[in-house]
């Protein structure tokens, strides 16, 4: 007899990590739910997906969707996440991000109690977290130190995780991530906001590219690599947190090099600094230690940086020639 197939639940399932972990899941024959918010937002929907509504700030009807789909996993990552936009809505984004998490597992505390279902949740943790880091690399033990309203709700959302796990006995984790980029990244953030821009430069599309801090350091890998970091933590006997992380650092500066080098361009030609995008307060480096999640589950990143640059621009210049071909099929009328 065929076992019922293990049913899933996304959070933020069509942003880029929702819809790489989706088509993960997918291929393992899980049955996937996802939740997406009302309004617009990210649109990365994947077929097969179950999509049902539901707001962060709301959460008045999470309990009555866990009853309807009843999942085996919860992988909570909707959450306002973009840093800069955090100092603008800092209200919001403590609802959102840091309430909203509370509001899962409240939801999932009494589901429980009603069904004895025991739901495992992921929580989509951040290296934001560690802020003015204090120590480089950083690992499980490194202290937090949040330099915006968005870190600073993350900081609440992971230990509300770890406090349902030790209160009531939840199967909850933590990943904390390291930046994870890819073609489906939003444009706004910074990796994506220069592939894009190089690509439609390369193409006559556009002349310039505005930033801000290009001296800041992060940690990237390819978010397809950890969505699976995602999964492996919920197929563990016992919850705990770990660091998802390649352990290399490039500055804005090195990432924006590689992308226009890789197209033929000078970057210094078409970049311009512009003071809307600093930050009041900036996090200068991130660089991860993912060792316990090697040792624990055997992860290791698989996509590399100059392999990133190289997958998000091929992705970038498809997307760049197919705008231009719309342009030049259909003039612009007045
Ligand atoms: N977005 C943006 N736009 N960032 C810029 C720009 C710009 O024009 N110019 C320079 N930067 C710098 C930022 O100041 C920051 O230091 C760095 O580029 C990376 O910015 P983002 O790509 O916006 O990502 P982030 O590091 O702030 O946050 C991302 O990673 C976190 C994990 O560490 C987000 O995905 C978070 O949600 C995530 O938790």
């Amino acid at each position: 007899m065929n076992r019922p197939a293990r049913v899933a639940f996304i959070t933020g399932a069509t942003g880029q990590d929702g819809s790489y972990l989706a088509e993960l899941l997918l291929g393992k024959g899980y049955v996937v739910h996802g939740l997406v918010a009302g309004g617009s937002g990210p649109t990365n929907r994947v077929a097969g997906v179950h999509y049902h509504t539901g707001d962060l700030a709301d959460g008045t009807n999470f309990e009555a969707l866990l009853w309807d789909t009843r999942p085996a996993e919860l992988y909570h990552l909707a959450a306002q996440s973009h840093v800069q936009l955090s100092f603008e809505i800092p209200v919001y984004t403590a609802d959102v991000t840091g309430l909203g998490t509370l509001r899962w597992l409240e939801a999932i505390r009494n589901h429980r109690d009603r069904t004895g279902d025991n739901i495992r949740f992921y929580q989509a943790s951040s290296s934001e977290m560690f802020g003015k880091v204090s120590e480089t690399p950083q690992t499980e033990l490194t202290p937090f130190h949040p330099r915006s309203p968005y870190a600073c709700a993350k900081v609440f959302a992971y230990w509300q995780t770890i406090n349902h796990r030790e209160a009531y006995n939840l199967f909850a984790c933590n990943g904390i991530l390291f930046n994870h980029e890819s073609p489906r990244r939003g444009e706004t953030f910074v990796t994506r906001k220069i592939t894009r821009a190089a690509a439609r430069i390369k193409v006559g599309l556009q002349q310039t590219l505005k930033l801000g801090n290009l001296e800041a350091r992060r940690d990237w890998g390819f978010a397809g690599d950890y969505v699976e970091a995602m999964w492996l933590m919920l197929q563990q006997d016992q919850p705990d947190d770990f660091v998802i992380a390649t352990g290399e650092t490039h500055s804005v500066r090195e990432f924006l090099e590689a992308t226009f080098n890789s197209l033929n361009l000078d970057w210094q030609n078409h970049v311009e600094l512009d003071q809307q995008f600093l930050r009041p307060s900036e996090v200068d480096l991130l660089r991860g230690d993912a060792s316990k999640a090697r040792e624990s589950f055997g992860w290791t990143p698989k996509v590399g940086f100059r392999d990133l640059v190289r997958i998000m621009v091929e992705a970038d210049l498809l997307l760049a020639r197919r705008e231009l071909q719309i342009q030049t099929l259909v003039p612009e009328t007045v």
